[in-house]
């Protein structure tokens, strides 16, 4: 394995050489890799204006090279992945990275025949089944563009993806295995693919065995294609900066943009970044529970992981099937020793009788991780105690979909460690907090904006197709930094504590949701004339989804009428995104609190939704004061 920071005096070390010479420091980072050939510049391209980032330019490499075949010699026997079945009576599956190294050169050889070519994307909308893992890695092979589709998103969302990208190829399933139920999936491709003429194959993979329509000349099944294909499949040579997948997500405006990340930068932030936070040795068993369709999954289940040479498990099921043991069950399993998981799940679990998680030895764990949102203090101290037995280190890992891997976070057992605080920045990192105006807030113990001062190997390199949406999303803001989005304050000690979203993005369970998708989704029904969404504190997902929505012949009375128009509303948002972007709370309204201009006074819905009723600020510049009364008295 590479070198890694081993002492709290190498952490300062390295911190400081990173941020004093920068290119020095990641050339010795990036040197033991497999390159074809070595970059020319180190960093290029700049924040302000162009918001146009490079690393490594001039390299040239195939990522699973380096995932794969450099391990060959070394680890060809030792286990790559750990499929766990949704059900335990099923076996479970492993496969060395020798034999990793097969099926992924099998599957390229599949895509190639199948006309995939180097720079075309590649929709994934497969279940977390190891085909998934095995097909995000042949497109990185072939150079395809994969972008995974999280399977529980809805036939629009996926067509929407499609189209966005201008994909020709779609990789999917018959159906899915969710706790006690199976839920088809290729059907909801089908009814995708209805708005997508420019897709001309999808290769389906046979997981539940059930019955599927197969469109002639455009469908085939995986299990045919593979037949008599050969298990060796040679790399395609990419350059530093050509784009490796495309991610949807969402951000504060419009439609979810697909943050694309590229070769060089994104391999050596995601390997350097595993290893140092979860302090990796070669006999870990590594399980991240993140589905591969979302940031996570793909950083952390399968390629930091990979790169890295280390045991990845890989989860089908949920944690509450068949019981709410099933994670402790499955750790004592595969003695898994670092586990990597988000504080929803965590909150749910803690909500089951304690005997759950006391019945499990849970003696392998070394290391507990957590990501996505913030975790409360509550959460952190029952994963300490009751999953850690108190000797574990919890790593609280601050990053986002658009920086590729981890930013602040403990490195386990080496940097502090305190409930609710990420931490300091890892090594390339330079936070900073800033006033609305833009100026950086000196010292600790503050709260602002919080924003990247300078490049890491891992940044955003453009939205897909729309390079200015990219840069006036994340470089224009403030000038000469990325700006997160977030929120945070710097303790007295100097550790970032994440405080939350200050735009109009809400974070569900981990997911992240604009409230003007959400609203464009609840619109679409036939009842609705107009909706404001915002999100509220609740107990389990962190946030929920709060939406007031004016109906079509105002205030329906009976309480049929109201049913209805929330089962539309439902119905709505299911079609257009997903069941993981359900409102919790429905508010039918007659009106909105709005400006004499016309805007939103979202403020004030928020507070609503908290329940913090009794002060909401000044109401007298609204069109209408007497909707907050309204609006107040109606409160879910
Ligand atoms: C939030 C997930 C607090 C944050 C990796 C960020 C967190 C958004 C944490 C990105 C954490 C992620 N503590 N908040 N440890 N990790 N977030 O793109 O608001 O799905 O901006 O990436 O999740 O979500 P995304």
């Amino acid at each position: 394995m590479h070198p890694r920071i081993r002492t709290i005096e190498e952490y300062h070390a390295a911190y400081q050489q990173s941020v004093e010479d920068p290119d020095g420091f990641w050339a010795a980072v990036a040197e033991p890799f497999t390159w074809r050939r070595k970059w020319d510049t180190v960093r290029s391209g700049e924040f302000s204006p162009a918001g146009n980032s490079k690393w490594f330019d001039g390299a040239r490499l195939n990522i699973t090279e380096n995932c794969l075949d450099r391990h060959l010699a070394q680890r060809g026997n030792k286990l790559a992945l750990i499929f766990e079945p949704n059900d335990p009576k099923v076996r479970h599956l492993r496969l060395t990275y020798r034999e990793l190294h097969q099926q992924v050169c099998q599957f390229a050889n599949v895509l190639r025949n199948n006309g995939v070519q180097k720079g075309d994307r590649v929709i994934i909308y497969l279940p977390m089944i190891p085909q998934l893992a095995v097909a995000v890695l042949a497109c990185a092979r072939v150079g395809a563009v994969h972008s995974v589709v999280f399977a529980g998103f809805s036939a629009t969302a996926i067509a929407d993806r499609t189209n966005d990208a201008d994909a020709r190829f779609v990789l999917t399933a018959d159906g899915l295995n969710r706790g006690a139920k199976q839920i088809p999936v290729k059907s909801v491709v089908d009814e995708a693919l209805e708005s997508c003429p420019g897709v001309r194959r999808v290769i389906v993979v046979e997981h539940l065995g059930w019955p599927v329509t197969m469109r002639e000349g455009r469908d085939v099944w995986y299990h045919d294609e593979v037949k008599d294909v050969a298990l060796t499949c040679p790399a395609e040579e990419m350059a530093a900066e050509d784009p490796l997948f495309i991610l949807y997500t969402s951000g504060s405006t419009g439609k979810p943009k697909g943050v694309v990340h590229s070769q060089a930068g994104y391999m050596v932030w995601a390997d350097y970044t595993f290893r140092n936070v979860f302090q990796v040795e070669e006999n870990d068993v590594y399980w991240c529970t993140a589905d591969i369709g979302w940031v996570t999954g793909h950083s952390y289940l399968l390629y930091g992981p990979l790169l890295a040479g280390a045991t990845s498990l890989q989860f089908e099921g949920v944690p509450t099937f068949p019981s709410p043991g099933r994670f402790w069950e499955v750790i004592d399993k595969h003695h898994v020793t670092i586990f990597y998981t988000a504080p929803t799940a965590i909150r749910s679990l803690m909500a089951t009788p304690i005997d759950n998680v006391l019945s499990y030895s849970l003696t392998s764990l070394r290391v507990l991780g957590s990501v996505g949102e913030p975790i409360n203090e509550e959460a952190w101290h029952w994963y300490h105690q009751h999953v850690g037995k108190g000797r574990c280190p919890i790593v609280d890992t601050w990053w986002q979909t658009e920086t590729g891997g981890i930013m602040i976070s403990a490195l386990a057992g080496i940097t502090p460690s305190v409930p609710a605080r990420a931490g300091l920045p890892l090594p390339g990192v330079q936070p900073v907090l800033l006033n609305q105006d833009g100026t950086e807030i000196e010292g600790n113990d503050q709260e602002g904006y919080l924003a990247i001062k300078a490049s890491w190997p891992g940044v955003i390199r453009t939205t897909w197709g729309d390079h200015e949406r990219a840069r006036q999303t994340y470089f224009q803001p403030y000038p000469g930094y990325y700006f997160t989005g977030d929120g945070a304050r710097r303790d007295e000690n100097g550790l970032y504590r994440i405080i939350g979203r200050v735009d109009d993005v809400i974070n569900v369970s981990g997911h992240r949701f604009g409230t003007a998708e959400i609203e464009n989704a609840i619109n679409q029904s036939d009842y609705v004339v107009e909706s404001a969404v915002v999100g509220y504190p609740h107990d389990v997902k962190g946030q929920g989804i709060y939406a007031y929505v004016i109906c079509q012949n105002g205030l329906p009375t009976s309480d049929l009428e109201i049913q209805r128009a929330e089962a539309s509303i439902i119905e709505a948002v299911v079609a257009e995104i997903g069941k993981i972007a359900k409102p919790d709370k429905i508010q039918l309204v007659s009106g909105l609190p709005k400006t004499r201009s016309g805007k939103i006074m979202r403020r004030i819905l928020r507070k609503v939704a908290e329940g913090e009723t009794s002060n909401l600020g000044d109401v007298t510049t609204l069109l209408d004061p007497l909707v907050v009364e309204e609006i107040v008295a109606g409160r879910k």
